[in-house]
């Protein structure tokens, strides 16, 4: 197996081995465009309720955009414990939009994401069109049961051809509300 392979097994691993209840709560959302160029307008708003963090943000890019690629990273971070990588994959964005990936962990994050789209994207994303997404969350039941209490760092990063193009975060608590 490649090693991208082997990741991609053990988050679909992960993901069958889910348990519920717990908590996800969001502390910080932010998007960042590294070539300022591309987007005509962007924003990342977080929200929070009761028991629950949501997103909601749109972008509108100024051109054309084909053959992107994500770069997305996991890290975990227990009281008194080194910082702990989860993952670190790079993967074809178009492929994902275009729901070409048969890996279980990515369909599953594609169709858990789409559904608070306002359209299903695809490739080559449009010029001068609203891409946005309203009141998006984590559905609880995809995260690991092994995953520990925890604050975590999920990162996304944009790049055509090897060029950053723009980059977000994802920084919250993690709490299973069964747990000891
Ligand atoms: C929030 O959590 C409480 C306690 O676990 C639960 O009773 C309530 O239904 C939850 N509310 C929402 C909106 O999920
Ligand atoms: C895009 O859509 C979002 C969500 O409806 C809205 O808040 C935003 O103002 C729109 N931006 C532009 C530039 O049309």
């Amino acid at each position: 197996m490649t090693r991208l392979k082997l990741k991609l097994f053990v988050l679909s691993f992960l993901v069958e081995s889910c348990i519920c209840p717990q908590v996800v709560k969001l502390d910080r959302f932010t998007f960042d465009p590294d070539d300022p160029s591309l987007f005509v307008s962007e924003s990342a708003i977080l929200d929070q309720d009761f028991n629950r963090s949501y997103i909601s943000g749109h972008v509108v890019l100024t051109r054309e955009l084909n053959d992107l690629m994500i770069t997305s990273s996991m890290d975990i971070i227990r009281s008194h414990r080194p910082e702990m990588r989860l993952y670190k994959v790079t993967l074809n964005f178009c492929s994902i939009l275009n729901n070409a990936y048969k890996n279980k962990f990515v369909k599953t994050l594609y169709h858990s994401f789409a559904a608070f789209l306002n359209t299903r994207p695809k490739c080559p994303l449009k010029a001068n069109f609203n891409y946005s997404f309203e009141r998006a969350y984590v559905d609880e039941r995809l995260i690991p049961s092994l995953i520990p209490d925890c604050t975590y760092r999920l990162k996304m990063s944009f790049q055509l051809k090897s060029k950053q193009l723009a980059h977000m975060q994802l920084d919250g608590r993690y709490m299973s509300k069964s747990g000891p």
